[in-house]
Parts: C-alpha cells; sequence; structure tokens
C-alpha cells in the first residue's frame, strides 16, 4: 500500500506545532500500526530527519501508552483496540491518514504525538490503592467469600490501561470513566472499604484539581474506551461520592 500521512509535529510543550504530510510506500497489510510508524521513522533517520516521536511500550494492548487519534478517532478506526493492536489492514491503497496527539489541558503535548498523562498517575496516587497487614496475619483473598458479580464488574473495572482515550474524546475533557473505574476495582470488593470513603473524596478532589471537565453523559468515552468499561462505573462512582460527603 501507498500511503500518506498527515502527522503532528511539534518540537517541545512551548512549539506551535502542525501537521506535516509524509508519503510512505511498501506498506504491508499485515503490519500493525506502530510498525508502519517505525517504517517511517526508519525512513526519517536515514534521510536525516527527526523521526516522528510516539509512546509506546507493551505493544500487545496492555500499558495503554500508544495514545493517538488516527482520522480523528481515539485509537483509530477499529473499537476495543488500542493502536498498538490497529493493523494496516483496516485501511486502503491510496489513503490519507491523520495522526494527531490527544487533545487536553490536563494532557500537554511533550513532543509531536506523546503527551504529558502523569495527571493519571496523580489521581492514583490519590486513592488509587488499598491498605494491606503484612503482619503475618493477612487473611488470604481466596478465602474472602465475594459475590461472583461484584467479582466479574471489579474485575472489569479493573482492565482499565490508564490510556486516556475516554478523556480525548470526552468534549468536556472528562476524566469520569478513568477515576470511574479506579473506585470501582475497590468499591465492589471487601478489601476496598476500608479507605473507600476517603478514596473517592481524594481521587476526585485531585480529578477536579488536575483541570479535567465535567461529565454531561454524552458517553463518548464508553464508545472509545479500548477495554469497554461501562458508564454504569461513573453512575457507581457518583452513588460513592455522594455517600461519601455525607459520611466525611
Ligand atoms: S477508562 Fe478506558 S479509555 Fe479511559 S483510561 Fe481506562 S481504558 Fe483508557
Ligand atoms: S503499546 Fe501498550 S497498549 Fe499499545
Amino acid at each position: 500500500m501507498n500511503l500518506t500521512l498527515k502527522i503532528w509535529r511539534q518540537k517541545g510543550a512551548n512549539d506551535k506545532g502542525k501537521i506535516i504530510d509524509y508519503a510512505i510506500g511498501d506498506v504491508s497489510p499485515d503490519m500493525s500500526f506502530l510498525e508502519m510508524l517505525d517504517v517511517l521513522n526508519q525512513d526519517l533517520i536515514e534521510k536525516g530527519e527527526e523521526p516522528v516521536a510516539f509512546d509506546h511500550d507493551c505493544r500487545e494492548g496492555i500499558c495503554g501508552s500508544c495514545s493517538m487519534f488516527v482520522n480523528g478517532q481515539a485509537h483509530g478506526p477499529d473499537s476495543m483496540i488500542t493502536v498498538c493492536q490497529l493493523h494496516m489492514r483496516s485501511f486502503n491503497d491510496g489513503d490519507t491518514i491523520y495522526i494527531e496527539p490527544w487533545r487536553a489541558t490536563a494532557f500537554p503535548v511533550i513532543k509531536d504525538l506523546i503527551v504529558d498523562r502523569s495527571a493519571f498517575d496523580r489521581i492514583q496516587q490519590a486513592g488509587g490503592f488499598i491498605s494491606v497487614n503484612t503482619s503475618g496475619n493477612t487473611q488470604d483473598a481466596n478465602s474472602i467469600p465475594i459475590e461472583k458479580e461484584n467479582a466479574d464488574n471489579a474485575f472489569d473495572a479493573a482492565t482499565c490501561i490508564g490510556c486516556g482515550a475516554c478523556v480525548a474524546s470526552c468534549k468536556n475533557s472528562s476524566a469520569m470513566l478513568f477515576v470511574s473505574a479506579k473506585v470501582s476495582q475497590f468499591a465492589l470488593l471487601p478489601q476496598g472499604q476500608v479507605e473507600a470513603t476517603d478514596r473517592v473524596l481524594n481521587m476526585v478532589k485531585q480529578m477536579d484539581d488536575e483541570g479535567f471537565g465535567n461529565c454531561t453523559n454524552t458517553g463518548a468515552c464508553e464508545v472509545e474506551c479500548p477495554k469497554g468499561i461501562s458508564l454504569e462505573n461513573i453512575a457507581r462512582m457518583n452513588r460513592e461520592y455522594l455517600s461519601a460527603s455525607f459520611k466525611g
């Protein structure tokens, strides 16, 4: 396949940035999208030009770092996958593909397609953990009975990979889907009850402090989430928040 790539290039946080056109040939339909970018970068390096900076790590849909817009859609045209799982067979010979970084005030661009998602780390640090007694008297987790429905819902919430597609797809740049997944995975389990009140209050406060917008129930986050995190988690977080506000 021969393709035209229109890629957002931005030297640094204070650079204005612009779209630059690149022609790329000999693209195999079996290549992943990131492998196609690797080939482009190899060409650029051989020509003495600056390669395109993009984040990646696991390349198997687990780490959440390969975050970018492909033709205006978070993680590209296919659903329930990350960019590293997107393959060039999803495109046609002669296509023009727009590749851009996430756009959100709380995710400032560092370089080209890489944004700073450390706001998510700070939200996690505010409450995305449990405290366990490791003195030797710890109860074996397998001996704690948990309803199957709660266990399944907690597991589903825990599959959030922190990619930020929910924020990038939301017209308000809301992080509610991400935060609600992190709150829910503990709210549904007995191990999460000890810190439940502080957790939801602190994580929501940190979310607001980081400059994420509010949720207006448009549901774009759920549609673009590569892990299928459900809006039900936002409803659960709102219930947790309300009840914690009365207790707190
Ligand atoms: S909720 Fe979905 S879109 Fe948002 S960070 Fe988690 S995995 Fe990514
Ligand atoms: S590189 Fe890890 S999810 Fe894509």
